[in-house]
C-alpha cells in the first residue's frame, strides 16, 4: 500500500492505462477488459485490473495535471512494479489540420515546467515517448479510420490560461495539442526505466472553438483505448 493506492502488490498489472478521469477508468475497464475488478478507490481515484486478450491490465485514474499524475506514476512504478504506462486522455487541438475526434499520439511533450523541474534544475529535459510503444500505437492507428497525428504536444500547468502569447508560440512551433499530464509522465517513466506513451483524443479546438458533442465522446474515446491496448501488447 502507498499513501494514494490501497491495492495489494499483485493487484496492479505491469501495464497501466491512465485516463485523467476516474469514471473514465471505470468505463474503459468495463468496456474493454475481461473480469475487471476494483483495486483502488483512495480519494475516489478508481483503479481496475482485468485482462485484455489474456494479458493483465490495470486502468487507473491519474487525476488532472502533472502533480497528480506524478504521484500515481511514481507509486505505480516504484511500489507496484508497473513497467508500461499509457496516458489516455483528451487534448485541445492547436493546428487547423488536427480535428475534433482525431487522435494525437505524443512523440514528445513540451512544457514550461513539471514537478520534476525541481529535480532536473537547469536541465531542459526533453520528455519523449517510448519508441516501441509509439511505433506500435501508430501501426494500430493506421489500420483504423481515425484521423491520427503524431508529434509534439504541450503539457500545460493551467487550464484557464492567461497567456495567449504562449499558445501562439506553441502553435507557431507546430505543437499539435494541449493537455496537462504527458510531460511529467514521460519524465517519471524515464527516471525509473519504465515505458510511457500518451494517446489523446481531441475534445476541443483552440482555433475553431469547436468541441466534441457529448454523444460522440464515448465512441471517440474508445478508439484511443483500443490504440493504447494494442500498443501495449504489440
Ligand atoms: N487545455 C488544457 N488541457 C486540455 C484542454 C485545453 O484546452 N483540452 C483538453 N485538455
Amino acid at each position: 500500500m502507498t499513501p494514494h493506492i490501497n491495492a495489494a502488490k499483485g493487484d496492479i498489472a505491469e501495464t497501466v492505462l491512465m485516463p485523467g478521469d476516474p469514471y473514465r477508468a471505470k468505463w474503459a475497464a468495463e468496456t474493454y477488459l475481461d473480469s475487471p475488478r476494483l483495486v483502488n478507490e483512495v480519494r475516489g481515484m478508481l483503479g481496475f485490473t482485468g485482462t485484455y486478450k489474456g494479458n493483465p491490465v490495470t486502468i487507473h485514474g491519474s487525476g488532472m495535471g502533472m502533480p497528480s499524475i506524478s504521484i500515481y506514476a511514481n507509486e505505480l512504478i516504484t511500489q507496484y512494479g508497473a513497467k508500461t504506462l499509457i496516458r489516455i486522455g483528451s487534448c485541445g487541438a492547436m493546428q487547423h489540420h488536427v480535428k475534433v475526434r482525431d487522435v494525437v499520439i505524443a512523440m514528445t511533450a513540451t512544457t514550461l515546467s513539471t514537478p520534476s523541474s525541481g529535480i532536473l534544475k537547469e536541465l531542459s529535459f526533453a520528455p519523449c515517448a517510448d519508441w516501441g510503444l509509439l511505433k506500435a500505437a501508430v501501426a494500430k492507428a493506421e489500420t483504423m479510420d481515425t484521423g491520427t497525428h503524431i508529434g509534439n504536444i504541450y503539457s500545460s500547468n493551467t487550464f484557464y490560461d492567461e497567456r495567449p502569447d504562449l499558445n501562439e508560440l506553441m502553435i507557431r512551433h507546430g505543437i499539435l495539442g494541449v493537455e496537462m499530464e504527458a510531460a511529467e509522465l514521460y519524465t517519471v517513466a524515464a527516471r525509473h526505466g519504465a515505458r510511457a506513451l500518451g494517446v489523446m483524443t481531441v475534445s476541443d479546438h483552440l482555433l475553431t472553438h469547436e468541441a466534441l458533442p457529448p454523444e460522440d465522446r464515448e465512441r471517440s474515446f474508445g478508439d484511443m483505448v483500443e490504440i493504447a491496448l494494442e500498443a501495449a501488447f504489440a
